[in-house]
């Protein structure tokens, strides 16, 4: 696994034997490994290690600076970039249409937009449709509306009546003087007279600054806490009452002033405005619904799509509802919504519970008891999945899983991937080419090949893999791993299929 640099669109084949692979997969020896070393050696062909696409490609840093996809830092968001490489690769012309079941912050839709490509995207938390209907219908704006409403907030400083709708896990995020200011200029914005989409695009402007005037800051999986606030004195006195260390101090080292952060944001979307409003717009029509992929994508009619281009949240505890739960509080929604929408999102936390049975109960009631059981049966069959699912419970036993709810958390995560991909299948047009960037994982040493799993349950559908590109820069492990389970760092990957052209004369392989 060559970690030199390779030069610009030079790609290398995987070249690895068995026996490296044993060595890869056998962290301490003692749980089988035979099924997913076997699916290694079964797609080998397919797996490229490619500088082509690197991590800024794959991740939303590669947006920080780009017009409009910068409105909201979404740090799970991939590039603008990565998707206009993936529509020129798969030749999506305009008047063609595309599906991002897991669209965030509506990178893809975005792009579809600026290129004349239609595009149908969902996704079930809130905030991101705030972002796409602001990002969407950014030529409705008055810009003069703007420019007035920060200069009120550059020379203004008001007073706060109202406090911000905290939920149980963001109070005390904000000093009392950061969340005063905060809530005076949200209710100088709430008194103006504005059109419904001007009244978004600010909501999207406040949000976009919550972290940054707060004491947290996005951390993977949780909030960090500024040991500042009064949550972090509070967890740490508590647990020095019980003998036990506080944690590791945190500081962060800018917390923005309210007023430059939201005439900083206002500026950024001032200036996207004004930079784009005199381009020629292309017609087309791109569309965010709010939901479940898991209740969408099963309604949506069958062949439909020219080409899918997505990324499903990773297997790795990152939870949503936590990270964003600023923001998710800002517009309004309680504890309780959150723990139901925590359950909503695809399994990737350790508290998600099992969705088979109502999954069940929806395939029965939309009269397709037989997709359902198509789609179990192939999980069923799927060796290295089984293998998978064996062995993490078997470390759970062990004591080796520092949550044992891991356990759900994966087999409920590649169940639920099982019926999104078959009903991609579904979905997509004979001839379609399916893009999905993910990371593979490791828990309690064993490694979970997220892209191989994948790419054999579509392969089981009927769709034909295509390539599996590898990035070269992979995936760090925790230390913690490192030191118990050696050094193997873990591939990131965007795994390409296509769904077998129903006329084999227009058959075209993904370039
Ligand atoms: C990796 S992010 C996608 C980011 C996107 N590519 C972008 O550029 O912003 C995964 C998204 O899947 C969404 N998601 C998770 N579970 C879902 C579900 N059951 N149905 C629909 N969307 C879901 C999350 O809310 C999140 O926005």
């Amino acid at each position: 696994m060559s970690q030199l640099p390779l030069p610009n669109f030079i790609e290398v084949a995987q070249t690895l034997e068995r026996d490296d692979l044993v060595r890869i997969y056998s962290s301490d020896g003692l749980t089988p490994i035979n099924e997913r070393v076997d699916l290694e050696l079964k797609y080998t062909d397919l797996l490229i290690t490619t500088a082509e696409f690197n991590r800024k490609l794959v991740s939303y840093q590669g947006n920080k600076r780009v017009t409009f996809h910068s409105w909201l830092k979404y740090k799970e968001g991939f590039s603008a970039e990565l998707v206009e490489n993936l529509l020129d690769k798969f030749r999506v012309a305009s008047g063609q249409t595309i599906l991002d079941p897991f669209a965030g912050s509506g990178t893809t839709l975005l792009v579809a937009q600026g290129r004349g490509v239609n595009a149908v995207g969902i996704d079930v938390l809130p905030i991101c449709h705030v972002v796409w209907n602001a990002k969407a219908q950014y030529r409705q704006f008055d810009v003069q509306t703007l420019h007035n409403i920060k200069e009120w907030v550059s020379s203004n400083s008001p007073k706060g009546g109202s406090s911000f709708p905290h939920i149980p896990i963001t109070a005390s995020a904000f000093s009392e003087e950061h969340e005063r200011k905060l809530m005076g200029y949200k209710e100088y914005v709430d008194g103006l007279d504005l059109d419904a989409a001007t009244r978004n695009l600010l909501q999207l402007v406040f949000m976009s600054i919550l972290e940054d005037i707060s004491f947290t800051r996005k951390d993977g999986q949780y909030l960090r806490w500024d040991t500042r606030s009064k949550k972090a004195q509070h967890r740490d006195r508590r647990r020095v009452e019980k003998g036990m260390n506080p944690y590791r101090k945190f500081t962060k080292s800018l917390i923005l002033d309210v007023e430059s952060a939201l005439v900083d944001a206002l500026d950024r979307i001032i200036r996207d405005i004004e930079q784009v409003k005199d381009a020629p717009v292309l017609d087309s029509k791109q569309q965010l619904i709010a939901g479940t992929v898991l209740e969408i994508l099963p309604k949506q009619p069958s062949e439909q799509f020219d080409a899918v281009i997505t990324s499903p949240p990773y297997c790795n505890r990152y939870d949503y509802t936590r990270t964003y739960a600023l923001e998710l509080a800002f517009l309004g929604l309680s504890h309780e919504d959150i723990v139901r929408l925590r359950q909503e999102q695809l399994s990737c936390t350790v508290e998600n519970r099992s969705k088979l049975d109502q999954l069940n109960a929806f395939y029965s009631e939309i009269g397709r008891e037989g997709d359902f059981s198509e789609i179990t049966h192939v999980i069923d069959q799927n060796k290295a999945l089984q293998e998978v699912f064996s062995v993490i419970e078997s470390r759970a036993e062990r004591g080796d899983l520092n949550n044992k709810g891991v356990v759900q958390m994966v087999r409920g995560y590649f169940t639920e991937l099982a019926f999104v991909i078959y009903e991609l299948f579904r979905t997509a047009k004979p001839g379609a080419s399916i893009a999905i960037v993910n990371d593979n994982v490791r828990y309690g040493g064993e490694i979970i090949p997220v892209d191989l799993i994948m790419t054999d349950l579509a392969s089981a559908f009927g769709f034909n893999p295509i390539i599996i590109y590898s990035l070269q820069q992979r995936k760090g492990n925790s230390s913690q791993q490192m030191g118990k389970y050696g050094r193997e760092a873990l591939r990131k990957s965007i795994t390409i299929w296509k769904k077998p052209d129903s006329n084999p004369e227009h058959s075209m392989e993904a370039n």
